[in-house]
This record gives C-alpha cells, structure tokens and sequence, in this order.
C-alpha cells in the first residue's frame, strides 16, 4: 500500500491549487452574487489541460489517472465547485463514458473534441419525474430506422448551455421499462432542441444548469451507445465514476471551510484569548479533520479501484454519501466557528455551506449512495 503520490500527481495538484488561489478566488463571490459563467476560468482550464485530462492520447486527452483528476477537483473545490463541477461532468461522466462504451467513430468524431476540451459535454438523464428514479424516463427516443425522434424535457442539466456534446438518455421501448432505454450522443445544435432560462440555484450559482426541451428532434442511429436497450447500464456505469468527481468536491469544500475556520480560530480573540484556545472550538476543528481526512481516504481508494480495474461502484457510492454529508456538517460547523462573520458573504463558508448541500443532491442524493451500498453488502 502506497500513500505517497507521484511527481506528476503532485505537479497536477500544485498546478490547480494555483490557480484556484491566484485566479478563481479573484471574481469568485461576483459570479457567485449574479450566478454569472466561469468563461475565463473555463477557458484558462481547458488551455492547461484540465477538460479531458483522463481520456488516452490516443484521442487526444491528457492520460492522467482517476487520483490525479481528484486532486485537482480537491484544489479547484476549495475555491470555486460552481467550476470544478463544469470538470467533473464533463470529465468523469461524459468523456468516461464515451471512451468506454463508444465505438471507433463516435470516438473519432466526438470523444476528440471532448479530449482537448474544445467541445464540452453534459450528461442528461434527470426528468421532472425521473431524478432518483432514474428507471422512469418519460423522454421518448422513438425508433425510425435510421434515426431516432426525440421528444421530452430533461431539467437541471449541469453545463447545458456551455455544452455542445449531450448524452441523452431515451426510452426507446416503454414496455420493456429500464431493458428499453436507450443513450443517444447529441450535438446540441440540432433543430428542435431549446434551453429554458438559467436556474436560480441557491448555491454553485455561476455554473449554468437548465431544463432542455426536446421537440423531433433527429438523432441519427449510428449515435446510439451500445446496443438498442443498454441507456440504462450505461447510465449507472457512467455515474459510478462521476460520484467519485463529486465526492472529490465534496473534500475539496469541506477542506475549504476547515482551512478558513482554522485560520480564523487562530486571529480571532474572545474572552481573553485566541478561540482556538478554547476546546468549544478546538474540538470543534479536530472533528472536521477526521471527517475531511475519512473523507479523502475513500475517495482516493474509489479512485485507486477504477485505475487498477477493480470493480468500484460500492466505492464510489460509500466515498460520495460519506463526503458530501461530511461536507455538509463541516461547512455548517465553519459558519458557526466564524460566528456573525460566518454568515456574511466576504469569508466565503456561507457560499461553501450552499455549495456543500448540492454534493448531497446531485449525480444521486446521499439516500440513493445509502441504497446503493446497502443492497452490495446485503447481496
Ligand atoms: N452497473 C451496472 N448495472 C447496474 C448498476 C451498476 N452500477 N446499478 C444498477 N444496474 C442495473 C441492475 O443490475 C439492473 O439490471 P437488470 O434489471 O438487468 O438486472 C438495472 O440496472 C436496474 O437496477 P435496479 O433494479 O437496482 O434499479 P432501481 O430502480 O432500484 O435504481 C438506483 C437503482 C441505484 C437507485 C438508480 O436508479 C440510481 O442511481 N438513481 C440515481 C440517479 C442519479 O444519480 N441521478 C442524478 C442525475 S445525473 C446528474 O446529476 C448529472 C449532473 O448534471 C451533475
């Protein structure tokens, strides 16, 4: 068991850490305010390799390993997840996905853009009625030969109007309920497909997620992932390496909030001395260390599971709820060790409290990570 990391792990966490401090922190709280775009930052990020950083040179991606990607999602986090999330759909669940069911021209005609970050995808899946539940899609992907007619509406899809690369899931045969649904790759410069208004989200604000219409809009067949029926396990395969992204955020926010609490602990004076010294809020920084340190152990061994080829969906399921609740907790106890600062928008755990409570939500709220652990150690 190796817990040291690499030359190159190190250099790639050196390298967004970096910029998280010298370049995000700098307009991080204005996005935050008028949930605007991370346009430079996206486009800083893609010029240093960031946007497909996991897939193989041989289509153009930088060949990282899952470790290397979680470190940087960890920097990037502690300062801005409204970005970091903008990396992880596009890396760990669409790039992921396309280089590992795709064929050889869907790669060459998509995951390549996708490799350098000149395209950037998103990943469409949640229905009004089919966020958990994912079973029940009601979009419809009706079969016409060469084509399929797609007509539905997906909502609060990350990424959905920075996107041009779309992995729509389908039902192709609603009979056949989740053995019938389909994935279809979609530019989304199709005719038929339309953005409602930016979400007004309570936190990660400045990263764009929209309800997407689709009316006949026609995806050709040779677009379809796998074969007719496999939307659904492609689904679940795609997430169990996304929640390892979001669980690396998760670290990445809660480390943040514990770092600005310590540092405030140690300036601050109440009754007579630093409230460090005081065990309320010494104890209080010692619980968050564990939790952060818990935390980063199961995801970097979800991480390290995926790289050497194990299975690792109950890894990335306990790694996600673990670090998100975790994320939650430590954020909430760094408001309350900031007091009335705490709660003002200027030192930043308030944003990282909203932003911790969309780790518990989205890629499967923490109860479906519960189900999905629960049935692997009953099975
Ligand atoms: N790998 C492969 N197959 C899997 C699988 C996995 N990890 N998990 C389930 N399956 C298969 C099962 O084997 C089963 O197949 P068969 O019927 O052929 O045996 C099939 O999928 C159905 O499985 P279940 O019966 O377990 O299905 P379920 O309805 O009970 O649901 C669930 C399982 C885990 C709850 C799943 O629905 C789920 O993960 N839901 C959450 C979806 C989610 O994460 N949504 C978030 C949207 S994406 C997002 O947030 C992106 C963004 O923009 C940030």
């Amino acid at each position: 068991m190796d817990f040291l990391f690499t030359e190159e792990q190190e250099m790639i966490r050196q390298a967004a850490r970096d910029y998280a401090e010298r370049e995000l922190i700098k307009d991080v709280l204005e996005r935050d305010e008028k949930a605007e775009m991370p346009t430079e930052h996206v486009k800083n990020l893609t010029e240093l390799g960031f946007f497909g950083m996991m897939v193989s040179p041989e289509w153009g991606g930088g060949g990282m390993d899952t470790l290397s990607y979680v470190l940087a999602m960890e920097e990037l986090s502690k300062i801005d997840a409204a970005t970091s999330v903008i990396l992880s759909v596009h890396n760990s669940l669409v790039c992921y996905g396309v280089e590992k069911y795709g064929n050889k021209a869907q790669k060459e005609k998509y995951l390549k853009p996708l490799a350098t970050g000149e395209k950037k995808g998103a990943f469409l899946l949640s229905e009004p009625e089919a966020g958990s539940d994912a079973t029940s899609q009601r979009t419809i992907g009706e079969d016409k030969g060469d084509h399929y007619l797609v007509n539905g509406t997906k909502n609060w899809i990350t990424s959905a109007n920075l996107a041009s690369v779309y992995l729509v899931t389908v039902q192709t045969h609603p009979e056949k309920k989740h053995h019938g649904i389909n994935v279809l790759i979609v530019d989304k410069d199709t005719p038929g497909i339309t953005l409602a208004p930016h979400e007004d989200k309570m936190g990660m604000r400045s990263s764009d997620t929209h309800s997407v219409m689709f009316s006949d809009v026609k995806v050709p067949r040779e677009n379809r992932i796998g074969d007719d029926g496999f939307g659904f396990k492609f689904a679940m395969k795609a997430l169990e390496a996304g929640r390892i992204g979001i669980a690396a955020q998760a670290v990445g926010i809660a480390a943040g909030a514990m770092e600005r609490a310590i540092q405030y602990s140690k300036e601050r004076k109440a009754f007579g001395k630093l409230i460090s010294e005081h065990q309320a809020i010494a104890f209080k920084l010692a619980d968050m260390a564990v939790k952060v340190e818990a935390a980063r152990n199961l995801v970097y061994k979800a991480a390290w599971l995926k790289d050497n080829g194990h299975p690792f969906s109950l890894a990335s399921a306990m790694a996600k709820q673990f670090a998100a609740d975790s994320a939650m907790e430590i954020t909430t106890e760094a408001v309350q060790v900031l007091g009335g600062y705490g709660y003002v928008k200027e030192y930043h755990v308030e944003r990282l409290m909203r932003e911790a409570k969309l780790t518990q939500i989205y890629e499967g709220t923490s109860e479906i990570q519960k189900i999905v652990i629960s049935r692997s150690i009953l099975k």
